[in-house]
């Protein structure tokens, strides 16, 4: 099942728009309370889901230049987001219900693709433990661990990870060839 879903994926990928912000929150909100589980407490998962509105995903989408790339399916309708701005991946969520299907992976190689090709060559991510092994198996290393803190006030533990990506357009050489 697992391998047919990665040759024939039952999703499409497009651009987000302000009104699927209700269909972001609900993502976000599962991903966290159920994948978070592996890891945090329920406090904390409490904590870390709690204050997240729809309202904030309009506001990144039309007024911040957040870049949200979402995975659709045909009767679930959106499984997964990742959004970007600027050289840095600011989110990304896998519905439970859609987890190691490869869609996680797939939006982080499109959004590394993009802050590449917007010339940039790193990419940073401020990691949950629940994704620190997921980044570290995709070439990211961890810069610093530190305390988050979340909407709801508790700190949890993260960490700044990054991940040298090289430039789409490598600067001219300085010295001329013999
Ligand atoms: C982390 C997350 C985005 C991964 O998405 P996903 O679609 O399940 O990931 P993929 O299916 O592409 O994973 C591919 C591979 O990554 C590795 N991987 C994925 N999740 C992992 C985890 N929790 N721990 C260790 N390895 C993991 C595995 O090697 C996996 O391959 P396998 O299934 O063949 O073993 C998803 O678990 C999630 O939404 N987590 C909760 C939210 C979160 O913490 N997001 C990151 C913070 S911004």
């Amino acid at each position: 099942m697992r391998g047919l879903k990665r040759f024939f994926p039952a999703y499409r990928l497009r651009l987000a728009v302000q009104e699927d912000a209700e269909a972001l929150l609900r993502v976000h909100q599962r991903a966290i309370l159920t994948l978070g589980r592996r890891v945090y407490n329920e406090a904390q998962l409490r904590s870390w889901a709690t204050g997240n509105t729809s309202e904030r995903y309009v506001k990144a989408i039309r007024d911040e230049g957040e870049v949200f790339e979402v995975a659709e399916a045909r009767r679930a309708g959106i499984v997964a987001f990742c959004s970007r701005k600027d050289g840095e991946v600011r989110g990304l969520y896998v519905d439970p219900d859609w987890a190691r299907h490869g869609i996680g992976s797939l939006l982080l190689n499109r959004a590394e693709a993009a802050i590449r090709a917007a010339g940039h060559d790193r990419v940073s991510i401020g990691a949950s433990l629940v994704g620190l092994p997921f980044y570290e198996a995709r070439g990211y290393t961890v810069l610093r661990h530190r305390h988050w803190k979340t909407r709801g006030g508790l700190f949890i533990p993260a960490a700044e990870m990054e991940k040298t990506v090289g430039r789409a357009f490598p600067r001219k050489a300085v010295h001329s060839p013999p």
